[in-house]
């Protein structure tokens, strides 16, 4: 058998096999990004669509070569408008941001201080610079603190973190951080991924807090309902990225429609006020009633709501019978979270009603 047969054999006998689903639409979702719901929100369409009758289906090129659009400078403008920072730049992606802005920023001189829950792809951009990579305890300052003070590494100290975390829906305790970061000169990275749309009126975490770290990363696919990924920072910083990011020069720049959907997302978040704290309202009651059947949520306290099972096989096994009954909500498994902490993740988002939070409260209990 080859290795990667071998390999596949392994994850199927310890349940962690993955397989591509296609699930069928008619399932109360709990497992989209889509958070306030706009992917099929008749503007956000309408705007993708007028984007590519205007600029075609591809931009034809790298940003630095001739795929740049006066479309991709209008959604970075928003962009910055929306988190609070002096400029943004939009990358192919969330995944591609976070590598692009940390193998430019950080080399091989220099250390990284990351939190251990953080997203794989601060993960991967941390291994990708050849920094020093340490490791702090998750959201714990007193850590953080301790790992900094002893370091002896002279080169750049960059410290990077989630602000919502992705898997737990906990929030980074950012405005330590950010003091930390000022006090001991480092550079701070915040990924507002999950955060940007919901958090802080729509920008974020950092923005709700009236913080400003050096770089703000974050995606436009999850609560604005496209694709892509931008970095807000400052425009010094900006245009460091735009020479020094590999992952920004040495690829296409986002296509047409990704970015008219976006700048349509940010016209609706703009234009209703109060969809991040809806939809955070909406989940607080969803934790609520989980609560008093007495789950147990972890520290959540975003859209994000964690139902730690433990085994894989468990967290399976309970996701399959609430398919069955048309809840979606996949079980996550090692490596995405820890060994021993599978779970199930359920997002709340605005396509929910309080019946259907109510209703999925009463079968889990149930199951
Ligand atoms: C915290 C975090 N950062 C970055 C990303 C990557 O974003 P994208 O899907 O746009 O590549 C994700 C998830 O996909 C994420 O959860």
């Amino acid at each position: 058998m080859s290795f990667a047969g071998e390999t596949v054999r392994t994850l199927e006998s310890n349940g962690l096999c993955r397989k591509l689903q296609i699930h069928s639409g008619e399932l109360l979702n709990f497992s989209t990004n889509d958070y306030l719901n706009l992917s099929s929100h008749p503007l956000v369409k309408r705007c993708a669509i007028e984007a590519v009758k205007l600029f075609g289906t591809g931009s034809r090129g790298s940003r630095l070569m001739a795929g740049n659009l006066s479309l991709h400078e209008g959604l970075e403008h928003q962009l910055a408008r929306l988190t609070g920072m002096e400029t943004a730049l939009v990358f192919g992606s969330g995944f591609l941001t976070n590598l692009g802005v940390l193998t430019s920023l950080a080399g091989r001189n220099d250390v990284i201080f990351s939190d251990r829950l953080n997203h794989a792809s601060l993960v991967d951009g941390a291994i990708a610079s050849r920094a020093e990579v340490r490791r702090y305890r998750h959201c714990s300052v007193e850590h953080l603190r301790d790992l900094l003070l002893s370091s002896g590494n002279t080169g750049r100290k960059i410290i990077v973190t989630d602000s919502v975390f992705s898997m737990d829906g906990d929030v980074a305790p950012l405005r330590d951080i950010f003091e930390l970061s000022v006090a001991e000169g480092c550079l701070l990275i915040v990924d507002e991924a999950h955060a940007i749309g919901v958090f802080g009126s729509g920008g974020g975490v950092c923005r709700g807090l009236g913080i400003c770290p050096d770089v703000i990363t974050g995606t436009l696919s999850k609560a604005l309902g496209g694709y892509g990924g931008f970095a807000a920072c400052s425009s010094e910083m900006r245009e460091y990225f735009v020479n020094r990011s590999r992952s920004f020069v040495y690829t296409t720049a986002l296509p047409p429609a990704s970015v008219g959907a976006a700048m349509g997302a940010l016209e609706v978040i703009n234009s209703t006020s109060g969809m991040g704290s809806s939809l955070l309202d909406l989940a607080a009651d969803f934790r609520k009633l989980l609560v008093e059947k007495g789950f147990d949520t972890s520290g959540s306290v975003s859209q994000i709501v964690p139902i730690v099972v433990g085994e894989s096989s468990a967290a399976l096994s309970l996701s399959a019978a609430l398919e069955e009954i048309g809840i979606l909500a996949v079980a996550i498994r090692p490596p995405t979270v820890p060994a021993g902490t599978a779970r199930l993740r359920f997002s709340v988002t605005l396509a929910h009603s309080p019946d259907d939070i109510i209703r999925t409260a009463d079968e889990l209990k149930r199951l």
